[in-house]
């Protein structure tokens, strides 16, 4: 991969399976940048550990996001797709930035607010110094744009935070990214409490869609979906259940607000929910199809892995030893 054009980084977790809020508040994203950027994508196993893991289930759930991704549309033929702990620049540069991440800066993070209050009894030094590792991901490619979803702007700052204060000590080692948050989809809710994004650790298994959900499954939990009583689809404050449906059809059929308030005037809630429900199982079956046709052949999978990683480990190398040359480690 020669640097001509822009970089791109991205990465995502394999707790659990990816949701429609992964998908459309940053996968989709990173499928439609392959065209324009050199693109990076990792799956962050090494984040995940921050909260407990069962080994067995990670380390399938891990094979099977590289499956996800590719059925998505990621091209690891021209791009890279990877597991972040096949490269071990990842936590060599978290330690360097660690001593340069300021420790007010970490607690103002609202996910390790949030991720503390739900593992009361696992608030461990990872969870807290997570930002920083994420910021090593993404400085370590010289990266110029991160596709994620709403909940990950914060961290994005104080990447960018860390990268100009490691510049400002030491020349311009570092790009400072700019982060890529759609318009629609940057915040896909939970279908059971519409004031909450979806998320895959969810208690509540009707909250969350799953890519790898079947139809009729689909079908039922939006169903379920929470809305509120005026049974008129129209998008406006204080209608969170509709403005998310609203936001995840229009995601997936590029309607505007208006066109979808014209398409379901008159008709009822239950309409509109099988609506989307519909779109939805559509919009997903051929991803679907891929990623059984990926997981069919787990030596292919683990070969892109490998590959990815190896190429991967050639760009962030040249990162590293810029780093620890600046810091002063004797070479
Ligand atoms: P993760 O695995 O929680 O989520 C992956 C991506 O999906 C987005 N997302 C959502 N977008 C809209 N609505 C939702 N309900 C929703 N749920 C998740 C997230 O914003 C994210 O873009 N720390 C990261 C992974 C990571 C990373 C990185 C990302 C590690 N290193 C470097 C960017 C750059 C995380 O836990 O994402």
């Amino acid at each position: 991969m020669e640097q001509q054009r822009k970089r791109c980084f991205s990465a995502i977790q394999p707790t659990g399976q990816i949701n429609i809020g992964g998908y459309l508040g940053a996968v989709k994203n990173w499928i439609k940048l392959q065209e324009e950027f050199d693109c990076i994508y990792a799956v962050a196993d090494l984040h995940s550990i921050t909260v407990r893991q069962d080994p067995a289930l990670l380390r399938r759930n891990s094979l099977e996001m590289i499956a996800v991704l590719l059925a998505c549309g990621i091209d690891a033929d021209k791009h890279l797709l990877f597991l972040q702990s096949h490269v071990p620049a990842h936590t060599q540069l978290a330690w360097v930035l660690d001593c340069y991440t300021m420790y007010g800066e970490l607690g103002r993070m609202t996910q390790f607010k949030d991720k503390s209050a739900k593992n009361a009894d696992n608030i461990n030094a990872g969870l807290f110094t997570y930002p920083a590792l994420m910021a090593a991901d993404i400085l370590l490619y010289q990266t110029d744009v991160v596709p994620v979803g709403e909940d990950q702007r914060q961290h994005l700052e104080l990447t960018r935070i860390i990268a100009k204060r490691f510049n400002s000590v030491y020349g311009d080692v570092f790009t400072v990214p700019e982060g890529k948050i759609p318009e629609v989809g940057a915040k896909v809710r939970s279908l059971a409490d519409p004031t909450k994004k979806m998320s895959k650790s969810d208690e509540n298994e009707n909250a969350c869609v799953n890519l790898l959900d079947p139809r009729d499954v689909i079908i039922r939990k939006f169903k379920r979906a929470v809305t509120d009583s005026e049974a008129c689809v129209r998008y406006a404050e204080g209608k969170d259940g509709i403005n998310n449906l609203m936001s995840i059809y229009s995601a997936f059929t590029d309607k505007s607000y208006e066109q979808i308030e014209r398409e379901f005037e008159g008709r009822g809630y239950g309409e509109f929910k099988l609506a989307v429900a519909e779109t939805v199982a559509d919009g997903l079956k051929p991803i679907q199809e891929r990623f059984c046709a990926y997981m069919s052949d787990k030596a292919q999978l683990q070969q892109i892995c490998r590959d990815s990683a190896a190429r991967a480990d050639a760009l962030a190398q040249k990162t590293l030893r810029k780093v620890y040359k600046k810091v002063g480690f004797a070479v």
